[in-house]
Formats: structure tokens, sequence, C-alpha cells
């Protein structure tokens, strides 16, 4: 890391109140550990009580952990939680995914995909921005390479990840005009080795020859968090394959990764 960037990153910046959302998943509970010591105070966020415990019961050296139940699926309850869960850097790690034929996700999880993935997170934006105006906050939004390049066999997923990525762009830059006091950070990984996909599927497309480490992934994530660095792919081979993929027209990138995702659901 450019060390002289992180300095004047971190210079006045102390320790601040972090909110972990996701913070039972894979990335998201990485990211608790290693905020568990940088933060002051640090919010463990889930819908699921028994797994924050046991997370904050692994986390809570030094008595400055919480947790905050909330499903995503609710929008109610995430406009009403944000409305007073204040934090200097709130990091959303929420997400689902299905991967299989289209015909074969239902109309249910199509609406919980877009609902989790891209509605909430903006709801929980808004609520930030328009409660705590006057505060610096920092809101990272983890979204994916799906984000960018449309994933066969993955279609809901992809437009729930494009929808929210594209919202994030845009709001950022009405923030910026208008000289807001919140800031948008948004990272993008590509394979990672967690269990947000089953097991077998993984395996299928290659599975850890393909993926990152989720440590490497939840490391990248805070030293572009520390050096403030506001859209990024996380991975030099990710940043490489995005690179060499836009070479192509959009038809042959689609249709390359048809091919390869197509054995992911096992046809
Ligand atoms: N893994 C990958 O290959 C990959 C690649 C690119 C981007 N991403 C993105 O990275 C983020 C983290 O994914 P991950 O790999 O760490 O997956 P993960 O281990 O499945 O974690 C997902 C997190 O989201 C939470 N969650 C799911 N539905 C929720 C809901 N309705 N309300 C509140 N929380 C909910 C899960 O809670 P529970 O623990 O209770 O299930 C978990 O904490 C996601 O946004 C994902 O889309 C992942």
């Amino acid at each position: 890391m450019d060390r002289a960037k992180l300095r004047k990153s971190k210079k006045g910046q102390g320790k601040q109140i972090v909110l972990i959302a996701g913070a039972t998943g894979g990335i998201g509970s990485e990211l608790a550990q290693i905020y568990a010591s940088r933060s002051a105070k640090l919010i463990l966020m889930g819908r699921n009580k028994e797994k924050l415990l046991e997370l904050q019961s692994r986390l809570n050296q030094r008595r400055n952990v919480s947790i905050e139940c909330l499903d995503f699926r609710n929008l109610s309850a995430v406009q009403q939680t944000f409305k007073k869960c204040y934090a200097d850097l709130v990091i959303n790690c929420v997400g689902i995914g299905e991967m299989a034929d289209f015909h074969k996700i239902s109309a249910e999880t199509e609406t919980e995909m877009m609902q989790v993935n891209y509605l909430a997170p903006a709801l929980m934006i808004k609520q930030l921005i328009r409660h705590f105006a006057e505060r610096p906050i920092r809101v990272v939004n983890i979204c994916s390479l799906t984000s960018l390049i449309p994933h066969p066999f993955l279609a809901g997923y992809s437009a729930s990840k494009a929808a929210l990525y594209s919202y994030l762009m845009a709001l950022s830059g009405e923030l910026k005009v208008r000289r807001a006091k919140l800031r948008i950070f948004t990272y993008l990984p590509g394979p990672t080795q967690t269990d947000f996909f089953p097991e077998e599927l993984q395996a299928n497309i290659g599975g850890s020859k393909m993926q990152m480490s989720v440590k490497e992934v939840a490391e990248k994530i805070a030293e572009y968090i520390e050096t403030e660095k506001e859209i990024a792919i996380i991975g030099k081979r990710n940043q490489m394959v995005y690179r060499l993929l836009n070479i192509l027209p959009l038809s042959w990138r689609i249709w390359l990764l048809a091919i390869i995702l197509k054995r992911g659901v096992g046809e």
C-alpha cells in the first residue's frame, strides 16, 4: 500500500463508529475482524440474532461491539433503523443471489434480490443523508463484477447489482455538486471463497482456482476505505479480466460468460 497516501487519509480520522451490515457473511465477518480493533465502536448488523451473538462473542475483546437485527427484505424497517442508527463508516455487505436457468428462479426470489441488493441499500443511504446531513459519513457498498457485465444464469442478480451500481454512481455525482458531507464508496469483487453460492456450483466453475480468498478481498476493501478510493474492482486478476473482456463486443463477452457459467448450473 502507498504509505504516504494512507498517512494522509488517516489524518484527523481517529477511531470511529463503524457499522457493518451483513456482518455474519463471509466478507462481512472478515471485515468485522479487521474493524474490531480499528474502531471506537463496532455495530454488527444482520438478520440472524444467534449468528450476530456468536460473532460478537468472538470479537468482543474490548466490549465495543454491539449488534443490531435487521432484515433487508423489510424496507420500512430499513428506513426506521437508519433514521436512528448512526455510524461514521457504514459498510454494506448484505447480498443474495441465485444462479440457475432463468425460468427456475421464482418471482419471489427475483423480488427479494431487488429488495435486498438494490432497494434496501438505496433507502438506507437516503435515510442517512436525511437524518445525519451534517455528519461526514462514509458509506461503502459491495457491488460485483456483475454490476458491470450482465452474467448469464445470474440475470436477476446481475440486474439487481447493476441497479445498485447505477444508483450509487448517479447519487455520488448529485452529492458532490451539492457539497454533501456523506460520501459514497463502491467496490466490486469477483468470485470470492464464501458460502454465497453452493459449494458444488462453485466447484463446477473452477472453485478456488477462479476465486479470491475472503481474507484477501476484505483486506483490499479495508485498504481502499483507508485510502479513500471511491470505486474499485477488487483484485488485480479481476481488473485484468475486466479490461480484457472489454476489448470484445458486449454480445461476445456475454456469450463467453454463458459458456463458462453454464457449467455452474450443471447442464
Ligand atoms: N462471494 C462472491 O463470489 C461475491 C462476488 C461479488 C460480490 N459479492 C457480494 O459481496 C457481498 C457479501 O457476500 P458474501 O460473499 O460475503 O456472501 P455471504 O457470506 O452469503 O454473506 C451475505 C450476507 O448478507 C446477509 N443477508 C442475506 N439476506 C439478508 C437479508 N434479507 N437481510 C439482512 N441480511 C441479509 C447474510 O446474512 P446471514 O448470515 O443471516 O445469511 C450475510 O451476512 C454481497 O453483496 C455479494 O453480492 C460476493
